[in-house]
C-alpha cells in the first residue's frame, strides 16, 4: 500500500493574472488531501473517493477527475493491465473550489504511486505529474496550483511561457485566515476561457488592469515581507477590485468579501477560480479571526479558520 499527502492552498494575490505570466503569491493551508493506493490482483484502477465535499462538487468534477487519473496514469508510466489499483481519496480539506482540491488530490495520487511502486519521485517529479493532472480539470493549467500541493509554505510563482519559477517566501509568523465558502462550485475552464474572450475583446482596458496586477503584486510581496499586515491586507482589498474588474467575482463573493471586511478582516478578497468557491479573509489574532468566521457563519456560509506561512 502507498500513501500520499498534497496540500491545499489559498491563493493570496493573482490569480487568473497569473496564468498570462504575471507573479502570484500563493499560501498552503492546515488542511490535506490524502491518496492511498492498493494493489490488488486483476486489471484496470477504481478511485474511492471519501473526501469531505461541498455538496455537488465531486458529481460535478467527476468526469474531469476521470481525465486527470487517465492523464496522470500515463505520464507516469503506470501500466494497469497486470494490477488493478485501487486509490482512496480522503484528508480534513474540503473537496471545493478554490482551495486547491484538484491539485492537492494530484499530488498525493502521484506521491502514493511512487510509494507503492518504489519509483522514488522526488518534489519536482511530484509536482510535474500533479501538473499534467491538472490538465484535466483546468485545460491550461498555470502551474500554481499543484506548486502550492506539492511544496507547501508561502511562494512566489511566476510563469514565462513553459517554464515555471517558484520562490520560496518566508513570513515573520504565521497570520490567521477565514476562508469563506460560497457553496457555488465554479469550473475554472470556463472562467478562465471566460476571462480570455474579454481580454481579447478589450486589449486596452485589460492590459491596464493586468499592469496593475504586476505592479500590486511586487508590492504586496514587500509588504509581506516587512510583516506589514495593514499594507497586505490593503492590497488584498485592491486585488479583489482587479478580479472584480476583469469579472470573475459574483454577487455571493462580493457579499462575503464586505462581511468579512466590516467584521474587522485587514483585507478579503475571492480566491481560487472565482464565480464561486472561496473568499479569503486576513485576520490576524485569534480574536479577529473568530469575529469574521462567526460572521460568515452567521451569514450560513462555511468558513475554514486556518493560517498562511505555517
Ligand atoms: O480554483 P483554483 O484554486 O483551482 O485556482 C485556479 C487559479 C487560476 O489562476 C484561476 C487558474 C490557474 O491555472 O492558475
Amino acid at each position: 500500500m502507498g500513501v500520499g499527502v498534497g496540500f491545499g492552498k489559498v491563493i493570496l494575490f493573482n490569480e487568473h493574472f497569473v496564468v498570462y505570466g504575471i507573479p502570484a503569491v500563493a499560501s498552503a493551508v492546515g488542511a490535506k488531501t490524502t491518496a492511498l493506493v492498493e494493489r490488488k490482483p486483476g486489471a484496470g484502477h477504481e478511485l474511492r473517493d471519501e473526501r469531505p465535499e461541498t455538496p455537488g462538487y465531486k458529481a460535478e468534477k467527476l468526469q474531469q477527475q476521470k481525465e486527470s487519473l487517465e492523464i496522470m496514469l500515463k505520464f507516469m508510466n503506470i501500466d494497469t493491465r497486470h494490477n488493478h489499483y485501487v486509490i482512496t481519496l480522503g484528508g480534513d480539506l474540503l473537496a471545493a473550489s478554490g482551495v486547491g482540491a484538484s491539485a492537492a488530490s494530484c499530488a498525493a495520487i502521484a506521491r502514493a504511486f511512487s510509494q507503492e511502486l518504489n519509483l522514488n519521485f522526488s518534489d519536482e517529479r511530484v509536482n510535474e505529474v500533479a501538473y499534467e493532472g491538472e490538465k484535466g480539470y483546468h485545460g491550461t493549467p498555470s502551474g500554481i496550483d499543484n506548486t502550492a500541493a506539492t511544496y507547501g509554505g508561502l511562494i512566489w510563482y511566476r510563469r514565462e511561457g513553459d517554464a515555471q519559477h517558484m520562490e520560496r517566501m518566508r513570513l515573520r509568523k504565521p497570520v490567521e485566515i477565514v476562508m469563506g465558502n460560497t457553496g457555488k462550485v465554479a469550473d475554472t475552464k470556463i472562467v478562465v476561457a471566460g476571462v480570455k474572450e474579454r481580454k481579447e475583446k478589450e486589449p486596452e482596458r485589460y492590459g491596464r488592469i493586468f499592469q496593475d496586477a504586476d505592479q500590486l503584486v511586487r508590492n504586496a510581496r514587500k509588504q509581506l515581507e516587512e510583516f506589514n499586515l495593514e499594507k497586505v491586507g490593503a492590497y488584498m482589498n485592491e486585488n479583489h477590485r482587479l478580479l472584480q474588474e476583469i469579472g470573475v467575482s459574483s454577487p455571493e463573493l462580493d457579499e462575503l468579501v464586505n462581511l468579512a471586511r466590516d467584521a474587522g478582516a485587514v483585507g478579503a478578497k475571492l480566491t481560487g477560480t472565482g464565480r464561486g468557491g472561496y473568499m479569503v479573509a486576513l485576520t490576524p489574532g485569534r480574536d479577529i479571526q473568530d469575529r469574521v468566521a462567526n460572521e460568515i457563519e452567521r451569514h450560513g456560509s462555511q468558513a475554514l479558520r486556518t493560517s498562511i506561512g505555517v
